[in-house]
């Protein structure tokens, strides 16, 4: 089987093509401080070719919901250090998402701050989870120059950060609509200055936010997740293809390690036009970094996206909730266990850490 076949991403050698997707699971401290809990959620899933953690708070600044865990002060550092650790005893691999929330925040739990977003469009058709339950989101305020100046920087420092706290990389959250995806959308930039207003505007954070990271900490610890055509935070493109492929066009000028290319489910119809487009055939093909396919993966069609060679490594989210040992699982045809879903965001050690592995 392919899938837990050995591979290699940047300087690190994989011991398979599987990797855990990220995943917010809302369980550090208010102060975003990760603790034992999530020490040992991480080491139980080190079989893993390669963990990508929950998404991370660059700065405060960056913060859209309460409960997520930061890299930009030196406890959270410390605190992450004590994972990245434990992890590398089981001959993990483990990778820091690094992520701004934008518009996709609210100020309940951004110490009364309005949320920051490329302009002020705010999110309409859904609410957002604050620590005082479900809320409207607020007008966003508009970044000036040098607020998106300042988080670019931001990312860079968050990157050396996840260095020092000794992560094997990193990844730019550029998916789900938080802020890089919404520079990139008309539905969230009507920006009119050097961030908006044509393609190669709504693409320089990104690219921007990547030549930092890259600079920060070298390409072969760096990649990014991107997901064209997940509408999620009311995300939509005026042209998604033609913006995609000049975005990919540029990233195949920067020297990095992946791209983690999240495909829309083959049976969600929440794509508009785009449910019945291959993405990793569309996308995948053009990019010439390592791709890592994601989304709604399970062992058959994992296999046979690896078996048609665009993909190097997949990634699987859900299935990593309730089957911490899921190579194990393949390996063996175990069965699945399948996920308690009230426990997914927040709470404790149950429906975190207390799944069985199959061995048990
Ligand atoms: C979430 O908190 O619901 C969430 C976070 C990061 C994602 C997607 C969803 O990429």
């Amino acid at each position: 089987m392919k899938l837990l076949q050995k591979t290699q991403l940047g300087d690190v050698i994989l011991k398979n093509r599987m990797a855990m997707a990220a995943m917010t699971r809302g369980r550090t401290d208010i102060n975003g401080l990760v603790g034992d809990m999530t020490i040992e959620y991480y080491t139980q899933r080190a079989g893993a070719g390669l963990l990508f953690t929950e998404a991370i708070r660059i700065s405060e600044e960056a913060t859209g919901s309460p409960f997520t865990p930061g890299i930009f002060t030196d406890k959270q550092i410390e605190a992450w250090k004590k994972v990245t650790t434990k992890v590398h005893d089981k001959d993990g691999v483990i990778i820091a998402q690094l992520w701004h929330t934008g518009r996709m925040g609210h100020s309940i739990d951004r110490n009364g701050k309005l949320p920051l977003a490329p302009s002020p469009l705010p999110i309409r058709g859904m609410q957002h989870f604050t620590s005082q339950g479900k809320k409207d989101y607020e007008m966003p305020q508009e970044m000036a120059i040098p607020e998106i100046e300042r988080t670019i920087k931001d990312f860079g420092q968050a990157a050396k950060n996840a260095m020092a706290a000794g992560f094997d990389g990193v990844q730019l959250h550029a998916a789900n609509g938080y802020l890089p995806s919404q520079f990139l959308a008309e539905s969230a930039n009507q920006r009119a200055d050097i961030y908006g207003g044509s393609i190669p505007n709504n693409s320089r954070f990104v690219l921007e936010v990547m030549q930092e990271i890259i600079s920060a900490v070298g390409g072969e610890k760096v990649g990014m997740k991107i997901s064209p055509f997940n509408p999620y935070g009311e995300i939509k493109l005026d042209n998604p293809v033609d913006t995609y492929m000049y975005l990919i066009e540029e990233l195949n000028k920067l020297d990095f390690s992946y791209v983690e290319l999240m495909r829309q489910s083959p049976n969600s119809a929440s794509s508009e036009n785009y449910g019945a487009v291959d993405e990793i055939d569309l996308f995948g093909r053009k990019i010439r970094h390592t791709v890592i396919a994601n989304s709604e993966y399970d062992k058959v069609s994992a296999e046979a996206e690896l078996e048609r060679g665009i993909a190097k490594l997949i990634s699987f989210g859900k299935l990593y909730i309730a089957n911490p040992d899921l190579p194990e699982r393949y390996k063996k045809n175990a069965k699945l266990t399948e996920p308690d879903w009230s426990t997914i965001y927040g709470g404790g050690a149950h429906g975190y850490i207390d799944y069985p592995f199959c061995s048990e």
